[in-house]
């Protein structure tokens, strides 16, 4: 292992007790420079030491400590001699194993509250490593109903709020913290300067958790991984695969083959943006199959959701291995499987929380196609992949790109999927689209788009009386696509889609704005 590798091996295992928040204390830990990882609460001091870990996070949780059902750790873990931060659930486990005493507090504490860092004595010594160049006084979320009431004969209050006496601590021998608020969510405004604090100050790490050093590593990796085999990459237009193919593409070039089936239900302009990017610009071996008859033939007359995705997934698959037997001795399938994909299939750890997966994933491929899997960006978020899709080079509206179902329009074209209606959403999308970027609202939007709607309503052009289809716009504002709320786009933006498309696209004449958030209503309409 070289130096870089070894950097990058610096690590901070993050017990998982079931907090909501507990990617985003993942994230933040990365945004900071270090590596960090989910790990199950469970988790042995032996195992743990194999992580070769510069400190550890504990979660918080939505248990009570005191509860015999409640997740414990191993207390060995406080014997491993990394620094220890214990968030919320985590501080009071800490405190219980070493001492403490955790019990329900006379009043719940719930959203914004004042936080006073002690200064004086013994205990704003204690004070100065973790809240270093934070307010005396200073704003934090909490979410608690329990708390530590009895600090025990080792560890020192380091700062209070009006309910909460001990809502940070330090130990007085050991290098372990704890903090009753969450410095994980933006809520917390110095809640970041915080974790760098744990992270630099008392983990001594280096941070040299960077995209550039992800890339060099990454590169050698697969490079190992492949050595001379020929690698097939599917493009699917979204940013996962195409980060994945860059990247493949730097570390085996020629070796790298992609495969982009246009099934016909594709947005405007998408399978273009595809070719000129891989094709044309990083000069990758891209074999498109335009297999759109195929699946409008199909698809004729099917009206059923579910059947729609059936039939689209299946073909799909029939087309990928047809395209990939054309590519001699290819051993290798990459694909853009990401780090919280991994978490949820329970490869990563095993959740405590009941983990319900939502997505409905059409476009996958069989294991059964007989290929070794590369997934180069499966220790990454999607954030992350963004960034390495830049630091690759990726034109920013690939990078960028709002989530694409599977099964592409067909589950915008409510009901019947015919060309005609098909050619006819892909125009008012397009206008759609164009004026939420034109107006600087892509990039706040999480996934924009029209759907065509299977009711006529009555219009009135000219002189005329007639019956024409409805266009629905949705636009969410969301962080995981599980949740998700209705987007505050500006009226005057709304009205200029909906003029347009009324005008451009001549089989239209009325236009509606979704305002459901999720739950209840999904993301798509089908
Ligand atoms: P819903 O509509 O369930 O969507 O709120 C959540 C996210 O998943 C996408 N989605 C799909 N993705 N195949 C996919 O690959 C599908 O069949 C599918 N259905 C929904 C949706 O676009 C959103 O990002």
């Amino acid at each position: 292992m070289n130096t870089t590798e070894k950097q990058m091996q610096e690590t901070i295992p993050i017990l998982d007790f079931g907090s909501q928040y507990v990617q985003l204390i993942a994230r933040r830990v990365r945004e900071a420079g270090v590596h960090a990882v989910l790990v199950r609460p469970d988790i042995t001091a032996n195992e743990l030491r194999q992580l070769s870990p510069i400190g550890l996070i504990l979660s918080g949780g939505p248990a009570s400590v005191y509860e015999a059902e409640s997740p414990k750790c191993d207390p060995a873990i406080f014997d491993i001699g990394v620094p220890i931060l214990g968030i919320c659930y985590g501080m009071q486990i800490s405190a219980q194993v070493l001492g403490g005493a955790v019990r329900a507090g006379h009043a719940g504490e719930y959203g914004a509250a004042r936080l006073r860092v002690c200064t004086d004595g013994a205990a704003g010594k204690m004070a100065d490593d973790l809240f270093a160049g934070i307010p005396d006084e200073t704003g934090v979320w909490m979410s608690h109903a329990d708390q530590v009431q009895d600090l025990g004969p080792d560890f020192v209050a380091l700062a209070s709020t009006a309910t909460c006496p001990m809502a940070a601590l330090r130990h007085r021998t050991r290098a372990v913290f704890g903090v009753q608020f969450h410095p994980e969510v933006t809520h917390t405004p110095h809640g970041g300067k915080l974790l760098e604090n744990f992270l630099y100050r008392v983990c001594k790490a280096s941070g040299s958790w960077k995209m550039g050093n992800f890339v060099e590593i990454a590169v050698e990796k697969i490079r190992r991984q492949v050595g001379k085999g020929r690698v097939i990459c599917g493009l699917s237009g979204g940013v996962d695969s195409a980060v994945a193919a860059a990247l493949l593409h730097r570390a085996i070039g020629g070796q790298l083959a992609c495969i982009f089936v246009d099934n016909g239900l594709l947005r405007k302009n998408e399978r273009h943006n595809v070719e000129s990017t891989f094709r044309d610009h990083f000069r990758i071996d891209l074999r498109t199959v335009d297999a759109s008859d195929l699946f409008l033939d199909a698809l004729a007359g099917v009206t059923d959701p579910q059947e729609k995705r059936k039939v689209i997934g299946r073909l799909f698959i029939d087309v990928f291995k047809r395209e990939a037997k054309g590519i001699a001795d290819a051993r290798f399938l990459a694909q853009g499987t990401l780090y919280p994909d991994v978490i949820e299939s329970g490869q990563g750890y095993a959740r405590t929380a009941a983990n319900i997966k939502l997505h409905h994933n059409v476009g996958g491929l069989p294991a059964e196609l007989g290929f070794e899997l590369v997934e180069p960006l499966r220790d990454l978020f999607k954030d992350e992949v963004r960034r390495l899709g830049e630091v690759l080079g990726l034109p920013e509206h690939l990078v960028w790109r709002h989530p694409f179902p599977g099964p592409g329009l067909a589950v915008r074209c409510i009901g019947e999927i015919t060309r005609e209606r098909l050619e006819l959403l892909r125009h008012a999308d397009e206008i759609f689209l164009e004026e939420i970027v034109s107006a600087g609202l892509y990039r706040s939007t999480s996934q924009t788009f029209a759907a065509l709607l299977p009711v006529s309503s009555v219009a009135v052009m000219g002189d005329g009386r007639g019956y024409k289809p409805v266009i629905a716009l949705r636009s969410v504002d969301s962080t995981d696509f599980m949740t998700a709320d209705w987007s505050r786009i500006p009226y005057d933006v709304l009205a200029r889609v909906s003029n347009r498309i009324v005008n451009e696209v001549r089989q239209v004449s009325r236009v509606v704005y979704d305002i459901t958030s999720k739950p209840p209503g999904t993301i798509e309409w089908e």
